[in-house]
Order: C-alpha cells, then structure tokens, then sequence
C-alpha cells in the first residue's frame, strides 16, 4: 500500500506517478528556461521570519473575508486549465471540496466542466470565474452572462497571458488533449477546438487564433459594463499597475506570474508582492499566487501585505493523487500546517501576522 503524503511535495511525487507524461508536463512546466519557476519558490525559501515569544496561541482562528464574503481560511483555488487531465471530476471535484471547506475556487475559462455544472455545486459558497478575452467580443461577453447568471460572485480577468508563453516540454509533446476531453465552455462552436498542428502545442495555437492580445486597461470599463459582478485583475507584478487597476474601479489584485509559465525571468511573485501592497494603499485587496507550498509560505504572503493566497499546482497533484479526497487533504495540510507556523510566530489571528515577522 502507497503511503499517504505528509506534505504537498509528496503529493507532487505520487502525482507524478499518476499523469501521462504529457499531463504532467503540462502542470509541472514553466515557462522557457523554468527560471521564474524556480525563483517562485527560491525567493520564499530566503525571505527569513521572526517569531514573537510567549503570545497566548491557545485559540487559533484563521477565518478572513475576501470581497466581502467570509472564508474559512486565506487560501483561494487558482484558476487551472484542463482539470479532467488529472481526474476524471476535475473542476467538480475541486469545486466541490472548496464549497465543503468554505473557501473559494476561481474557475479557468479553459476548463474541462462547464460554467454552468461548476455553479451547481457550489453549496452557496462564492466561485470566481475567470476570463479570457476572445478577439469576438460577443463570445467574451457570453461568458461572462453565463458566469453571472450561473452564480458566481466575481470575475477575475487574467491579465499576464495576451498570448501564450511557451512551454517547451508542450512544444515537444504537441501539447493536445486526450480524446474525450473538450473546451467545456465552448462545446458546439466551430473553431474554437483545440486543433493539433504540427510542431506545436495545441493550446499555444489556440490562444494565438481566438485571444484578443490587443486589450488595454481602457477595455476594463466595457468589462466591468458587462454585468455588476466585481473586476479582480490577475497577473499584476508591479505597482504602477495595481495603480491603474485601482484607478479602474478594480476591487482586487492577485500578485502572479502565472505560476512562471508566461514570461521567464519575470520576478518571484513574494518579491513583487511589497511594491504592490504599497502602491495600492489599502484600497483594494491584494492576494498572491505562485510557489505556495507551505504554511509558513502563507504566513510570509500575508505578513508582507497580502489578505489571503491562491494555491496552483498542488491542487492538480492532489486530484491526481485521490480526486476529490486528494484535493481535500492538500487543503486540510495546508491549514494546519499555517494554524501551527501562526502559533509558533506568536499569532493567535491573522490580523496578528504583520511586517515584523519578515527579517529586513
Ligand atoms: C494555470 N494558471 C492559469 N491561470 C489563469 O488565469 N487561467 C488558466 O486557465 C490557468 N491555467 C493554468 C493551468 C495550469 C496547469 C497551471 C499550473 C497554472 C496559473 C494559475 O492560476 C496560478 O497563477 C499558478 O498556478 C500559481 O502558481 P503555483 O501555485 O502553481 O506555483
Ligand atoms: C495555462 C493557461 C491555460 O497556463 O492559462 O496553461
């Protein structure tokens, strides 16, 4: 019998073991040289705490509220393509487990479940969605009609992907998807297949023919006319940006490089987080994805400003390792494994974590 992971690195063993070799692949990769990859994780590896002593830590309580609804903890589900890849449930599944556990899960445009069978298992508890913006306009604006219509709470427009960076192990595999597996959002219009063309991957092609790269912060105001669902940006790095989408009427801020799959060499997202948090002053949320692996990963994010992260990856290893119960105990490590990094830093509530804990 497997034993069963302690942490989410053993659950990226066993998912590993699980995928086809193009899956895997295609979770695992980054983008180029996979240096913002790395660097993801390497710049939460240096940032160095400062725990404070003989704080009473007896109650722990790590509830938070993100655009006004409450969460059961500061953690999101990032937006992820292709969920069926890793588990035939896919997006339910993740759906599922974060309506159980109170948090919230932000659906990929690119998913393997529809808009409209994700919302049906969302228990009452918020979904985003998030959005691509398609060079035909009426199809954006469709999806985002579904997603208000279906329920969800806010739209999330990710803003670091006008085309697509280029994973090279994609490149090699011809990055397709399995048959039987299909654009959940688009079932029925032509052309908006995943078409397989020689010499490159399938979603690369994709995002080339039906993206819009040509959306400035000034489409945001036709973005946000589309419905009276909150705009959260996706994919900000530095401040002047955040200040725009503050300026925008944008209600939150995801600091991401897309977990390095879009431009190699940009910044590790820890380290843009500072300048953002400044910048924005307040106004708006701001949260953090990108190499999240630990409690104590979480602890840094939000004691350098942010109000809650989004965990990528180690959702997909849990799909793969056991679906929905997989997911569920990624989730369930990552709580206790904060509950315990606030009780030995001296914080007995998030409003605790702040600036002094990161050494200058
Ligand atoms: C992503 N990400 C992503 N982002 C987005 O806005 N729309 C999408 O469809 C996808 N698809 C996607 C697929 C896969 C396989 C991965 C790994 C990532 C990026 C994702 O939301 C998030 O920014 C990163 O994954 C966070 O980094 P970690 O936690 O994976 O290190
Ligand atoms: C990705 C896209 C779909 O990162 O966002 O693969």
């Amino acid at each position: 019998m497997k034993m069963k992971p302690i942490n989410l690195f053993e659950y990226e063993a066993l998912a590993s073991q699980n995928l086809s070799q193009m899956a895997w692949d295609y979770f695992a990769s980054g983008a180029g040289d996979e240096v913002t990859l790395r660097d993801n994780r390497t710049a939460f590896e240096r940032l160095k705490l400062r725990p404070r002593m003989l704080v009473d830590v007896s109650q722990r309580d790590l509830r938070t509220t993100i655009l006004g609804r409450s969460l059961s903890m500061p953690i999101l589900i990032a937006p992820m393509a292709f969920q069926c890849l890793a588990h035939s449930e896919g997006e339910l599944a993740t759906a599922r487990v974060a309506a159980d556990l109170g948090i919230v899960t932000i659906l990929s445009t690119m998913a393997t479940k529809s808009i409209e069978e994700v919302a049906a298992v969302n228990n009452g508890s918020p979904q985003w969605f998030q959005l691509y913006v398609h060079r035909d306009r009426s199809l954006t604006r469709a999806l985002v009609d579904r997603a208000y219509k279906a329920g969800f709470s806010a739209l999330c427009l990710t803003v670091d992907a006008p085309m697509l960076g280029r994973r090279e192990r994609d490149t090699r595999h011809q990055f397709h998807l399995p048959t039987g597996l299909e654009l959940a959002n688009f079932v029925g219009l032509e052309g908006f297949e995943m078409l397989q063309e020689a010499g490159e991957s399938s979603l690369f092609t994709y995002f080339a023919r039906q993206l819009d790269p040509s959306i400035t912060w000034d489409d945001l105001e036709w973005l946000q006319s589309l419905s009276p669902l909150p705009l959260v940006v996706k994919g900000i790095l530095r401040g002047d940006d955040a200040l725009r989408a503050v300026e925008r009427g944008v209600k939150a801020i995801i600091v991401s490089n897309h977990g390095g799959r879009q431009l190699d060499g940009a910044i590790a997202t820890i380290d843009a987080l500072g300048e953002v948090v400044a910048a924005v002053g307040g106004r708006v949320e701001v949260l953090v994805d990108g190499g999240i692996r630990r409690g104590t990963d979480i602890l840094k994010a939000l004691a350098l400003g942010a109000k809650a992260v989004a965990i990528g990856r180690p959702i997909l290893w849990g799909l793969a390792a056991g679906g929905a119960v997989g997911v569920q105990h990624v989730l369930e490590l990552l709580k206790a494994e904060l509950d315990l990094a606030m009780a030995l830093s001296g914080c007995a509530k998030l409003a605790d974590i702040d600036s002094s804990l990161i050494s200058p």
